[in-house]
C-alpha cells in the first residue's frame, strides 16, 4: 500500500531523508516515530506528492508519487502538521468546498459531509467560521478534510497533537476505526499513542530508519532479556552476591544501596526467576518489599535508539 524505496531528499546540500526504506501494508496503521527534525514530515511531504524525492522512489495506493502523482492524489488524505484550513470559512462550507475539489461526486457529497462530522466530533459547529473554533477543533476539521473523499491511504502529520486528554482519546479510537479499512501512516512524539493505536511501527532518527517492525518486535530487539526490579532488604553486598549466584541470571545492577537495597536484575531466556529470590530470601530472612517484572516500554527503546549517536543500531522487520 506503502512502498518506500531508497528515498533521498536533500534541501541545498542538507540530507534531511538519507536513502530510506519501508512498507505499510493495507489495514495497517504505522506509527512514524522519531525525535524533531528527524525526517518524519519530509518523508510524509513526499508520499502525498508535495514535492518529489532527491532519489529513490515511492508507491502509494499502486502508484509512484512522482510520475502518477495525480492518482496517488486521489486515493490519499493528507492532513498536514499545521492544518491549512481557509479561516474565514464555516466549517460545514469549507467541508463541501473541499469535496468538490476533491471531486467527490455530487450526489454523495451531502453523505460524506455527515459522515466526517460525525465520526470526527464536529456536527455542532458545523455552522461556525474555522478562524473561531479551538485549534483541537481546527485540528478535527483537518482530518476531517482528510477524509472526506474517502481515501485508501491517510497520511496523519501529528495528529493529535494540541489536543485534550478527552479529544485525543476520541481521535485515536477514530483512527483505530479507520485503520481497519484503510492503510494508516501517522507521524507523532508521543509513545503511548503508538501502543494505543499503531500494529507497526518506524522509528527514524537523524533521516535514516533507526528500527521498524511491530512493538513487540522492537522491545525484543533492543531488550536484552527479562529484567526485574526488587527492593530486598538486608545486608548489600550478602544480597548482590544471591542474586548473581541464581541460575539464569546475566546481570544484576544496584539501583539503591541503603539497608533497603534496590536491584535490576536481567535474565536471559526471558526466565523469571522471581520465585527463587523469594524463596532465598525467606531462607535467610531477608524481608522483600518489591518483586516485580519491569517490561521495556515503547519509551525506554525510543530514548535507546534515537540517543545512539551513530544510528547504526539497524532495522528488524
Ligand atoms: N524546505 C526545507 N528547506 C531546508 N531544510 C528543510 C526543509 N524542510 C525540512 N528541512 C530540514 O530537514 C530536517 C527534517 O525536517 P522535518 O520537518 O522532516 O522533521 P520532523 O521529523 O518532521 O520534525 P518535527 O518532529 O519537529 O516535526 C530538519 O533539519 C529541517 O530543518
Ligand atoms: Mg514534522
Amino acid at each position: 500500500m506503502i512502498e518506500v524505496r531508497n528515498i533521498t531528499k536533500r534541501f541545498a546540500g542538507f540530507t534531511a531523508v538519507d536513502n530510506i526504506s519501508f512498507t505499510v501494508n493495507r489495514s495497517e496503521i504505522a506509527g512514524f516515530l522519531g525525535p524533531n527534525g528527524a525526517g518524519k514530515t519530509t518523508t510524509m511531504r513526499i508520499l502525498s506528492c508535495f514535492f518529489p524525492p532527491s532519489t529513490g522512489s515511492a508507491v502509494v495506493a499502486g502508484y509512484d508519487v512522482v510520475k502518477d502523482s495525480m492518482e496517488v492524489r486521489k486515493r490519499i488524505g493528507y492532513m498536514p502538521e499545521n492544518v491549512p484550513v481557509y479561516p474565514e470559512m464555516r466549517v460545514k462550507e469549507y467541508l463541501l468546498y473541499r469535496a468538490a475539489l476533491k471531486k467527490v461526486p455530487r450526489s454523495q457529497r451531502k453523505a460524506r459531509l455527515d459522515y466526517v462530522l460525525e465520526r470526527c466530533g464536529i456536527a455542532s459547529v458545523e455552522r461556525k467560521v474555522i478562524g473561531h473554533l479551538s485549534k483541537g477543533f481546527r485540528q478535527r476539521v483537518g482530518l476531517a478534510d482528510a477524509m472526506i473523499h474517502n481515501p485508501e491511504i491517510l497520511i496523519l502529520d501529528e495528529p493529535t497533537i494540541g489536543l485534550d486528554p478527552n479529544q485525543i482519546i476520541q481521535i485515536r479510537s477514530l483512527i483505530k476505526d479507520i485503520g481497519k479499512e484503510h492503510t494508516v501512516l501517522l507521524s507523532t512524539h508521543i509513545l503511548p499513542e503508538v501502543e494505543a493505536v499503531c500494529n507497526r511501527v518506524i522509528i527514524i532518527n537523524g533521516g535514516k530508519i533507526a528500527a521498524s517492525g511491530t512493538p513487540d518486535k522492537l522491545i525484543g530487539f533492543v531488550s536484552e532479556g527479562l529484567r526485574i526490579k526488587t527492593e530486598i532488604r538486608g545486608e548489600h553486598d550478602a544480597v548482590l552476591g544471591m542474586l548473581k549466584s541464581l541460575p539464569y541470571v546475566t546481570g544484576v545492577t544496584t539501583l539503591k544501596k541503603d539497608s533497603l537495597n534496590s536491584f535490576l536484575v536481567i535474565c536471559e531466556d526471558d526466565k523469571d526467576v522471581r520465585e527463587t529470590i523469594s524463596q532465598k530470601c525467606a531462607e535467610q530472612r531477608w524481608p522483600i518489599k518489591e518483586l516485580r517484572c519491569d517490561a521495556l516500554t515503547l519509551e525506554d527503546i525510543f530514548v535507546k535508539i534515537t540517543a545512539d549517536k551513530t544510528d547504526e543500531i539497524g532495522a528488524c522487520k
